[in-house]
């Protein structure tokens, strides 16, 4: 993988929400390549979080793409609302969605990207029938639902594996790691083969802000 092909995604769920809009601007600035929008039912995670209205207000002050993470149970319900709101893109879990087939198409036939998670338990092979249609394979590297957790280094021979398949099946398919990524983790997760990285802590969690955060991620990945 180039190293250039990487990829930054920062997680608006460590943002603050009070300064939702000029964090985000910020990112931007810096040159995160995409907004990574974490949106959970209390269902499918044991966690709230933001809906469509934020995905409307965020669309007026970015330009960047808006990746749409439904950590949400019977996703179909909202992919037309989230994708008149502004989202370009959308991930959804094989684990909540068991007609993740029609999904995949319903998202396309809104002329949106769309990407299928695998949670740390979930084995690699579901991807098979659905990655022909797929932009993005997202392998989380902590169990949903919460930011600030620690990256699951069981994950890292999955990456890597999905990375091979991908290889195999549809090299223009993106790879995306999410949870704990950091300094320490984000390299892994490039060795192992994922050019796009989700980061909500470590960006807009540093204490340095989050130019000193996005050039640390970067200068790590090279
Ligand atoms: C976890 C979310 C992540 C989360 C990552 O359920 O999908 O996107 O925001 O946060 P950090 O980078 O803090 O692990
Ligand atoms: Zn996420």
């Amino acid at each position: 993988m180039p190293q250039n092909a990487v990829k930054f995604a920062p997680s608006i769920l460590a943002a603050d929400f009070a300064r939702l809009g000029e964090q985000v601007a910020e990112a931007e600035r810096c040159g995160a390549d995409r907004i990574h929008v974490d949106v959970m039912d209390g269902h499918f995670v044991p966690n709230l979080s933001i809906g469509v209205p934020v995905v409307k207000s965020l669309r007026q002050v970015t330009r960047l793409p808006l990746e749409t993470h439904l950590m949400i149970s019977d996703p179909d319900f909202f992919l037309d609302a989230f994708a008149e709101a502004g989202s370009d893109s959308f991930i959804v879990h094989w684990e909540s969605n068991h007609n993740e087939r029609h999904t995949i198409q319903r998202a396309k036939s809104l002329g949106k990207g769309v990407g299928l998670a695998i949670n740390p338990a979930t084995p690699v092979e579901v991807l098979e029938e659905v990655l022909p249609d797929l932009d993005l394979v997202l392998v989380m590297t902590v169990n949903p639902g919460f930011g600030h957790q620690h990256f699951i280094r069981s994950t890292w021979a999955k990456i890597q594996h999905v990375r091979r398949i991908i290889q195999q099946v549809r090299p223009e398919c993106e790879l995306e790691v999410d949870g704990g990524i950091d300094e320490t983790t984000a390299p892994l997760g490039v060795a192992a083969g994922a050019n796009v990285l989700v980061a909500g802590t470590s960006i807009f969690g540093c204490s340095q802000g989050i130019e000193t955060a996005m050039r640390r991620l970067r200068e790590a990945t090279e």
